[in-house]
């Protein structure tokens, strides 16, 4: 055992093959599909946007996830440690620390939006969500703006540290294998719900047909940037649950499979909301508040609304909760290894640090009252530049490091990844050319030196 007992091979249990793979699309398919996804997409061209996201998540996502993977199995430790065993070079250490805190940044936020869907799942359920003639934008900025989301954040990273604290396999693996196909069932039914509404091929169209005239480089960006958002990629995340990996799983194999589980998630959840939102004449495209303003106004005016509202939400916090657990994890990992701490001490040190963290994010929604919310940094509010400089800035950053890293610094990735020939050339040629450029473009706009 040791500091790394949890690694196979070394006498530990870690991730049996299927429960990787479901626990590392538990990790992708989030919040992202369900709340940031359709907005963005709503807002640059419905179809054309999702294609443009395919080629995102072929060309830079999979390339980067499979590189990620690699190095965590290979350098069996958390995502700081990981770099520096594969090529004993104490820069790289540095390198990984980043990624750590990344990933401590987007916990704090994304407690706070989990938050507010068992909020919303609750609220629906018990039927308070059923009148039509309420001003749902108002509703929800009312709630946003108080301090019961600081509440609900607190139950999400309970419920994240203690899944955490059981360990790898009896806790995140088995966590996700009872909320995985629940949560599939769930989104089936409401699939076959928002396709059956009248008026819903509106929506279907809307999603499905391109119109790329909406198409900007702005909107190259954002895809590019959803994607390492989508795949749970550049903050240590799919390096550290790879480092649970058995040597026999195939990790091509694994990252074709979580690519496509992101990527199937991303459109049926877009079947489910383009539709429903467009059945009730609702814009598509009215932002952050898709999911909490336009999605309840919709369910208000549809029949067994609250059942169908109520699954919805619960969806969301079930996508929501098996993200963070990968979040936790990943400073979890990184602090029990570099203080040996117990599991259990460091699972609750590091779930009380980040909900500490996220409270300022939770009182500072743009437009609500909260007590935070006038309080500009860099022109955002503390929410938003969480959001924003973790997608547009960190994870991109994190990212770079993994390609560079596993592109040129460490030499025997292909080994380890499984790759020969072609692929092994392709593989290599994507993560030493295209995806350092197209990420270093993200990132120079996303500072604002590249304006278009
Ligand atoms: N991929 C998750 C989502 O789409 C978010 C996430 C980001 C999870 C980073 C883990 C790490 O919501």
């Amino acid at each position: 055992a040791g500091s790394s007992g949890e690694r196979p091979g070394e006498g530990g249990v870690g991730f049996s093959k299927g429960g990787f793979i479901l626990a590392a699309i538990g990790s992708s398919v989030g919040l992202g599909n369900m709340w940031k996804f359709p907005y963005i997409t709503g807002a640059h061209g419905g179809a054309a946007f999702f294609l443009l996201f395919i080629l995102c998540l072929v060309i830079v996502g999979l390339p980067i996830l499979l590189a990620e993977m690699t190095i965590g199995r290979g350098g069996r430790g958390n995502a700081s440690a990981s770099l520096f065993n594969l090529t004993n070079k104490k820069h790289w250490k540095w390198f990984g620390l980043i990624s750590i805190i990344t990933a401590f940044l987007i916990m704090s936020y994304y407690s706070v939006v989990a938050g507010w869907t068992v909020h919303y799942m609750i609220q629906s359920f018990a039927g308070a969500l059923s009148d039509s003639g309420t001003d749902y934008a108002a509703a929800f900025l009312g709630f946003a703006g108080g301090y019961m989301p600081v509440f609900w954040s607190a139950v999400i990273m309970t419920i994240t540290g203690f899944v955490i604290a059981r360990g790898v396999s009896s806790g995140i693996e088995k966590f996700n294998k009872i909320l995985i196909p629940g949560f599939m069932i769930i989104l089936l039914i409401l699939m076959v719900r928002a396709l059956t509404l009248p008026g819903a091929m509106e929506g279907v169209e809307f999603f499905l047909r391109p119109d790329f005239s909406k198409l900007s480089e702005e909107s190259v960006l954002i895809a590019l940037g959803h994607a390492f958002f989508s795949l749970s990629l550049g903050m240590g995340c799919m390096l550290t649950y790879g480092s649970y990996v058995q040597k026999s799983q195939s990790l091509g194999k694994a990252a074709l499979a979580i690519g496509f589980g992101d990527l199937l998630y991303a459109f049926v959840a877009g079947l489910v909301i383009f539709p429903t939102v467009f059945a009730f004449g609702m814009e598509p495209a009215s932002g952050v508040g898709l999911a909490f303003i336009a999605l309840p106004a919709a369910f208000a005016q549809m029949p067994l609304g609250f059942l169908f509202g109520g699954l919805f939400f619960l969806l969301l916090a079930i996508a929501a909760l098996t993200s963070a657990v990968s979040i936790l994890e990943v400073p979890v990992a990184y602090a029990r290894e570099q203080w040996n701490w117990s599991r259990k001490k460091t699972a609750i040190i590091m779930a009380s640090l980040a909900f500490l963290l996220g409270v300022p994010s939770a009182l500072s929604v743009e437009g609500t009252s909260g007590p935070l919310s006038s309080f500009y940094l860099f022109g955002k509010t503390i929410f938003d530049l969480f959001d924003f400089s973790t997608s547009y800035i960190l994870m991109p950053i994190g990212g770079l490091i993994i390609t560079l890293f596993t592109g040129y610094a460490w030499k025997r990735a292909g080994e380890e990844a499984g790759l020969t020939g072609g692929l092994y050339r392709a593989w290599m040629f994507l993560l030493r050319y295209v995806c350092p450029l197209l990420i270093i473009l993200i990132f120079l706009h996303s500072i604002g030196l590249l304006d278009f």
